[in-house]
């Protein structure tokens, strides 16, 4: 039975997976005369600043020294923190904070598994902190998705066994690192782009005729 759901943040809560993907491509412009496109931005989706940098660095085929490295990740930082500063509540993803209000009333425990360590400003500036029993973000963990680190340290906050969550994710990083926990995942996007998921959806406002409606959630094995 479902009695946890760990949602990913940055594309699956709220509309802020292109405000990372600006900053990166900026970045690479910048500094390495790149031209960052969606495509390449698939491998930055649920990976941490630092391994993105790292991925960085390798498409450009350049290594940093490490004040350099740890000021492009500084300026790509500030540059996605000004974005979030501006978000509203209006940037919290169709459906989603309905869903998990929903899933919550169906007796479902909650949380949050970000690798961002911008979580709680995302959560704040956006008025839905307040629905999740727990986060477990960048700030807690330090193993880089796909290692299942970030979800079993939210299942562990909901107190339950992996095998009894659902994450919810946009990444394949992310989709990788809730099958290598133990855990069942719905994948949050296009089949085109995803693999190794339980279900699918184009987002959180689209699960009402599968198994993830809330009011078939206690039917659900
Ligand atoms: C993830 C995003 O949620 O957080 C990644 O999908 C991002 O793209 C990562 O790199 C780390 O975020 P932050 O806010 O700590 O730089
Ligand atoms: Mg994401």
């Amino acid at each position: 039975m479902i009695r946890g759901m760990i949602f990913d943040l940055d594309g699956v809560l709220v509309d802020t997976a292109r405000f990372h993907y600006l900053a990166w491509k900026r970045l690479a412009r910048e500094w390495f005369g790149l031209d960052f496109t969606p495509a390449d931005n698939e491998r930055f989706k649920g990976v941490n600043r630092e391994a993105c940098m790292r991925i960085l660095c390798e498409m450009a085929g350049r290594t940093l020294s490490e004040e350099d490295f740890a000021r492009g990740m500084a300026l790509k930082n500030d540059w996605y923190v000004q974005r979030v500063r501006e978000m509203t509540p209006e940037d919290v993803l169709p459906g989603a904070a309905d869903y998990v209000r929903a899933a919550r009333a169906q007796g479902v425990r909650c949380a949050i598994g970000s690798a961002s360590k911008n979580c709680r400003l995302v959560l704040e500036r956006t008025g839905i902190a307040g629905l999740f029993d727990a986060v477990a973000d960048g700030t807690v963990v330090t193993r880089a998705k796909p290692d299942p680190e970030v979800f079993l340290c939210a299942a562990r906050m909901l107190g339950l066994p992996p095998a009894d969550c659902v994450v919810f994710e946009d990444a394949q990083a992310g989709l990788d690192a809730a099958r290598a926990g133990g855990m069942r995942c719905c994948a949050v996007g296009s089949p085109a782009d995803l693999t190794g998921y339980d279900w699918i959806c184009s987002g959180l406002n689209a699960l009402s005729d599968t198994p993830l409606a809330p009011e078939r959630l206690q039917d659900t094995p």
